[in-house]
């Protein structure tokens, strides 16, 4: 039984999705600043409607955040919280001086298309693991961006 963790994952398994999940979460870190950052700078006509529409999306971000933290805790490690750290390792790069409308919904198009790529690689990885947990919640993520990519994508058109 050394081989497995508190909850009866396989150790290797579990330590190397654990590793994955700590990329995921500093990528949702950054993406949250810039989300945050796209709410106060956004000018122009969808001032309003984005303004709002991005205080939306941060707040979202903000709930997975913690959930992916707590989840690299109930998986037996430590969650990372630097931001040096969230900057190493992000898939998402920091996006600074975006204040137009189709600059800063083509950026959250963008992470969400890199988050989906992220988060389906996972996804098999956890499976393999037989880590139903985390497979849940990287689903509900997966289902949620892809509408949201959907949505955004027609308010640009
Ligand atoms: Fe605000």
């Amino acid at each position: 039984m050394d081989n497995l963790n508190a909850i009866g994952l396989e150790k290797n398994q579990s330590e190397a999705l654990v590793h994955e999940l700590n990329k995921l979460l500093a990528s949702y870190q950054v993406f949250y600043m810039n989300v945050r950052g796209f709410h106060w700078n956004i000018r122009g006509h969808q001032f309003f409607e984005l303004h709002l529409k991005f205080e939306e999306l941060y707040d979202d971000l903000i709930l997975k955040v913690d959930e992916l933290a707590e989840r690299i805790l109930t998986l037996g490690s430590t969650p990372l919280h630097s931001y040096a750290d969230y900057l190493e390792c992000s898939s998402i790069q920091p996006v600074k001086g975006a204040i137009d409308a189709k600059t800063t919904v083509e950026s959250v198009l963008k992470a969400f298309q890199t988050l989906l790529i992220d988060q389906r690689s996972m996804l098999k990885q956890a499976s393999e693991a037989g880590d139903e947990g985390t497979v849940a919640i990287l689903g509900e993520y997966i289902k949620q961006q892809e509408k949201l990519v959907w949505m955004y994508s027609a308010y640009l058109a």
